[in-house]
């Protein structure tokens, strides 16, 4: 099976990179470094000459590259070589939130009607033209299914933000369906989605991604310290670390640990 790096070679070295053509869920409370994980894979993947669409759901395209700039990721340049398209939902709700308004629509109504469906994130998108990875022809997401003419990587982030005006039940049968789709897709995707909303959808997009990583903060009781840890779900089709991956978050991104000490005297 053909792998894409993750951008991190530790990580590479343990799980051998992503499953080309696979989805991938990532998970993890908030600040966990959910984020920079994508980010470490899509820097990789537009450096490989990859196509890449970045779907930020949380946070604004600037802050996003500003964040990446960070550790010295340059995304501006990806996307003036046409590598790269980073579509901002937050601003396409408010826009039309703000639009609804203008049609007098009971405010009560605005968040539900704006996006009804998970997927309406992926037709808003097509309807705003112009985007060169789109297809304006395709069947149900509105993205061409039977070749992979799209992009080469989908990044959404954080599909749990998705939970604004949802009810439960409609989200997780929403969620399922958009890693079905996913996969229909070819492209090899990174799905990330916040602990509470996964644990309020009962993990249901756990069971149908090919991999999964869960981000954790944890205090460390023999040192009296907190420390970041990565739990390899699983990956179907590969050997994978049962321990819990030790972390941190530097100028350089992230920095796999080797195993403290005291974890090793703890497992004596
Ligand atoms: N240059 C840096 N050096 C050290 N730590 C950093 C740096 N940049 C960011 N961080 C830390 O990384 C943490 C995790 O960032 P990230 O945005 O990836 O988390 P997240 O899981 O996506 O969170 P959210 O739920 O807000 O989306 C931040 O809270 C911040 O403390
Ligand atoms: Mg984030």
């Amino acid at each position: 099976m053909e792998r894409l790096s993750t951008g991190i070679d530790e990580l590479d070295a343990l799980i051998q990179g992503y499953p080309k053509g696979k989805s991938f869920l990532v998970s993890g409370d908030a600040g966990t470094g959910k984020t920079i994980l994508a980010l470490h894979f899509l820097n990789a993947c537009c450096k490989d000459g990859l196509r890449c669409i970045y779907i930020a759901m949380e946070e604004t395209p600037e802050d996003l590259k500003a964040q990446a700039k960070s550790f010295g990721w340059d995304l501006a340049e990806y996307e003036e070589k046409g590598l790269l398209q980073i579509i901002g939902v937050l601003e396409q709700r408010a826009e039309k939130a703000e639009a609804e308004a203008d049609a007098r629509m009971p405010a009560e109504m605005r968040i539900e009607k704006s996006y009804q469906n998970l997927m309406d994130i992926l037709s808003d998108i097509r309807e705003k033209g112009g985007l060169p990875f789109l297809s304006t022809g395709g069947v149900g997401i509105g993205i061409h299914e039977e070749e992979n003419d799209v992009a080469d990587v989908i990044i959404m982030d954080n599909v749990g933000a998705f939970v604004i005006g949802i009810p439960m039940p409609k989200l997780r049968e929403q969620l399922d369906s958009l890693v079905f789709k996913l996969d229909g897709l070819k492209c090899t995707s990174l799905v990330i989605c916040d602990e509470t909303v996964a644990k309020l959808t009962d993990n249901v997009m756990m069971y149908s991604v090919y991999g999964a990583i869960k981000l954790m903060k944890r205090d460390n009781p023999y040192v009296d310290t907190r420390e970041r840890v990565m739990d390899i779900v699983k990956i179907r089709n590969t050997k994978i670390p049962l321990d819990y991956m030790l972390f941190d978050i530097t100028d350089k991104g992230i920095v796999l640990l080797p195993k403290s000490e005291t974890q090793a005297q703890a497992q004596k």
